[in-house]
């Protein structure tokens, strides 16, 4: 030990509360990842979360939708700026392009309609919240229970304070006359990412007595100095590092809950490093882009959060619009896209390592084999219309007549019944493929299929879902792989095999200046007994989500040998190429949120 950690320990037991403290701040840190933080992630980063239905995500952020993207007939909505839109979906990609309109309630526009906060207080910044809501002729106080950082962060930005608020006091210094006079204050409920207060639900409680009303402090640049304890959000605002990662939206940006390890208080990890508040598990709604927080629900549904928690049994009377509801609604509506699902539910007859022979075709519905003269030379993945995503070591644009696309094949000595022969359209090979270090080896197929309009006919295949996110599954998930390549001792293979391999991370330290984590990843198992191998390369190693969605997470590529311990396969990242692909492919083929 250092003189200087005696000397501190010795410091820290004169001031005992010292220890508590180090002690606390190194496990919150912990639960925060600091490279993921360089990254930026805000509630606008679709690598993390989802976007808002009147959003759609392109190159990782959420992005303003054009109104006549929403879905059709919903209630009518009135705006600010005194029009009336179809539906809030419309409204709400309007107010997105233009920021200065913004909801002002349900229904047509009446000229005498109008929301409005204001801070009772000294300060322009800081003060109780006084709202007058449309149809209610006086001012309104908010309760003080009811009132938590979410609405405080809205009612900052409604005021035009773009960081949110720095805290709530629930204790200001205000006329008694005024409160005397007022016997009721009203509640409130937002989600958090609203831009105005007006757009949150507002109920009218009778009080019980004093319960305090709401204040809030909101945040105006470089009003808090940063110290070893704050938590710099991406918005610029210092929050105290104690509540990073507890599922709470303190930034108002959402980026203190992006980047977890673990989460902290009443709050559940997504598998993609998000902490949502425990409130939104098994609420019926998917919040975690890997969708782990609508599972394992039975017996645990929560209802919707729908107002309030019953406080004793009080006298309640909904003001304003659940906007919630219609949130929920309008993404309900949107289309969806039918991908990684099998069509039958059978299940699959597993057997043990090695790599065992597919009994069904219906268990790899997106398999494809690519045959040149002399039989099937590499495999492929099935990714809709008329698409199939292979390497690009596996193709070249010259022999393009020369290839046949093999659907539904198990064995090609032994012919099953389900087999269709595609011939090939066009090949596009990634521009910046690289054949000597196999970066960005990833190519599309264009089947020919019926030239106009251009559509394939493939009853027996389903499409494999595109991952849009480098966060949909992580090292030690287990993914399966498959394909007609060498088996063991180069032996040939007539007949489509399988096998579970994990995700591996790290895998410089298998293969140090030849792997590229952005680009590529690796999968194997412990022993290397399951691999893939020559012949296999361009066919899929999918990964199945917490719902049972099949995603093509890589294309099989190299590896050092097949089968060897400390020499993993590696497979392209199709992840990386999301807007490579929808680009090829056009967007609405493979976006299955946010089209
Ligand atoms: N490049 C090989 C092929 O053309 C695939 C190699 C995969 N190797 C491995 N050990 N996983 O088929």
């Amino acid at each position: 030990m250092k003189l200087v950690h005696v000397f501190l320990l010795l410091l820290c037991f004169y001031l005992s509360f010292c220890k508590a403290t180090l002690t606390s701040g190194t496990s919150r840190e912990d639960l925060v990842e600091k490279k993921c933080l360089e990254k930026k992630y805000t509630h606008l980063s679709c690598n993390k979360v989802f976007c808002q239905p009147w959003q759609k995500c392109i190159e990782g952020t959420c992005r303003c939708k054009l109104p006549y993207q929403c879905p059709k007939n919903s209630t009518v909505m009135c705006a600010t700026n005194g029009k009336s839109y179809p539906t809030y979906c419309h409204l709400k990609s309007l107010e997105c392009l233009h920021p200065a309109t913004k909801f002002l309630n349900n229904g047509t526009c009446k000229a005498e309609g109008k929301f409005s906060v204001s801070l009772y207080g000294t300060a322009d910044s800081e003060g109780i919240v006084e709202v007058q809501l449309v149809d209610q002729e006086k001012k309104m106080f908010i309760c003080g229970s009811s009132w938590t950082i979410a609405e405080a962060n809205v009612a900052c930005f409604d005021l035009g304070f773009q960081q949110g608020a720095l805290g709530i006091r629930r204790r200001f210094n205000f006329p008694e006359e005024t409160y005397l006079n007022s016997t009721e204050c009203l509640h409130v409920l937002c989600r958090g990412f609203e831009t105005s207060l007006a757009e949150c639900t507002f109920t009218k409680r009778r009080a019980k007595g004093y319960q305090g009303l709401a204040g809030v402090v909101c945040y105006a640049q470089n009003t808090e100095v940063p110290t070893d304890e704050s938590f710099q959000c991406v918005n610029g605002k210092y929050i105290s590092r104690t509540k990073a990662c507890d599922g709470v939206n303190d930034c108002g940006d959402q980026s203190d809950e992006l980047c977890c390890k673990g989460c902290q208080g009443d709050s559940f990890l997504c598998k993609s490093g998000v902490c949502i508040p425990s409130q939104q598990k098994c609420n019926g709604e998917v919040d975690c882009i890997t969708g782990d927080d609508e599972v394992d629900c039975e017996g645990a549904r929560r209802p919707a959060i729908q107002g309030l928690a019953p406080v004793a049994q009080e006298e309640t009377e909904t003001l304003t619009a659940d906007m919630n509801a219609e949130r929920k609604r309008i993404k309900s509506l949107l289309p969806k896209l039918s991908c990684g699902v099998r069509n039958s539910n059978h299940v699959r007859r597993k057997r043990v390592v090695g790599g065992s022979l597919a009994q069904d075709v219906a268990d790899f519905p997106w398999q494809v084999g690519i045959k040149e003269a002399d039989g099937i030379s590499c495999g492929g993945i099935y990714i809709g219309g008329c698409w199939v995503l292979t390497a690009a070591h596996c193709v070249r644009v010259s022999k393009t007549h020369r290839y046949q696309i093999w659907t539904s094949l198990l064995d090609w000595v032994k012919y099953n019944r389900e087999i269709k022969v595609e011939l090939v359209n066009r090949i596009i090979i990634h521009e910046k493929y690289n054949a000597s270090t196999y970066q960005n080896d990833i190519a599309l197929i264009e089947l020919k299929g019926y030239p106009n309009p251009k559509i394939c006919e493939l009853p027996q295949s389903v499409p494999a879902c595109v991952p849009w996110s480098p966060y949909l599954f992580q090292p030690n998930d287990r993914c399966i792989i498959s394909g007609w390549g060498r088996g063991k001792d180069k032996q040939r293979v007539f007949s489509l095999k399988w096998g579970a391999v994990n995700l591996i991370g790290n895998c410089s330290k298998f293969y140090p200046n030849r792997f590229y984590e952005k680009e590529m990843e690796c999968a194997g198992t412990v022993d290397g007994s399951i691999d893939a191998c020559k012949g296999d390369s361009g066919g899929p190693l999918v990964c199945m989500d917490a719902n049972n969605v099949t995603y093509v997470w890589g294309v099989v590529s190299w590896g050092e040998s097949c089968g060897k311990p400390e020499f993993p396969g590696v497979y392209t990242k199709v992840a990386n190429y999301y807007d490579w692909i929808s680009y090829q492919v056009g967007r609405s083929l493979i976006s299955q949120y946010n089209i």
